[in-house]
């Protein structure tokens, strides 16, 4: 399927799609009914106006960066993460979260250098370079929880929303790195090149965040 519309946005699949697309019907965007319903990764605007691609959270800013999706939409702790070379326009102030560093109440002291699993090395690591504290990072794709209780690591950095996956593993924060929230992104020329359309897209969507504030 070839894409043709006047603009392509990239939708997170997953835990924010639900808000994601409340905040895109709210703004008067013709979202396709049968989004979250259908197996389809590309769907367009009733009106044809925007296609709309359905990626992994983490492919977002590399589909963007690369300018085959002029916008996306995708968490700050991604974004962070892939530190990919966009434009930010807009926090849709939903996706609220903190990213930071927990373990398990009285840290074993095991290992000679300490180690923190991570589905973000690089926040890990410049977190911890930041401070002066060396440590090894080890990249874990979820469950991070996991690591401290079974002595892979001492501690991990993750995002955490409500608490529950650190309260019910027997884990406490330690540090907060950062807040997160969900980003409306650009890419660098799309947001020259399609300006006009871009703007009304923002101008959209800010008034039903902002009123939601
Ligand atoms: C995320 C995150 C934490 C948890 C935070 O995991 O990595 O584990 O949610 O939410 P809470 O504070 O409300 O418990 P997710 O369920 O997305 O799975 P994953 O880590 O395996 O990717
Ligand atoms: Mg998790």
């Amino acid at each position: 399927m070839t894409t043709q519309a006047a603009l392509t946005v990239a939708l997170s699949k997953g835990r924010i799609m639900e808000a994601t697309l409340t905040i895109l019907r709210e703004a008067g965007i013709p979202v396709p009914e049968d989004i979250d319903s259908s197996r389809k990764l590309i769907l367009n605007t009733p009106g044809g106006e925007i296609d709309f691609i359905l990626a992994k959270p983490v492919d977002v800013p590399t589909y963007v960066e690369y300018g085959v999706a002029d916008l996306g939409i995708v968490g700050k702790d991604v974004l962070v993460e892939e530190g990919r070379d966009l434009y930010e326009l807009l926090d849709l102030g939903i996706g609220r979260c903190k990213m930071s560093v927990a373990g398990l109440p009285e840290t074993p002291a095991h290992f000679t250098m300490p180690r923190v699993a991570s589905k973000y090395p690089r926040i890990a690591t410049e977190y911890f370079r930041g401070r002066g504290q060396q440590v090894e990072v080890i990249f874990l794709n979820g469950s991070v929880e996991l690591a401290p209780l079974i002595g892979l690591a001492e501690r991990i950095v993750d995002v955490v929303e409500t608490g529950r996956t650190l309260k019910e593993n027997g884990l406490i924060v330690q540090e907060d790195i950062m807040d997160i929230s969900t980003r409306l992104v650009a890419n660098r020329s799309s947001f020259r090149l399609k300006s006009a359309v871009i703007d009304d897209f923002v101008r959209r969507v800010r008034g039903v965040v902002e009123t939601e504030e």
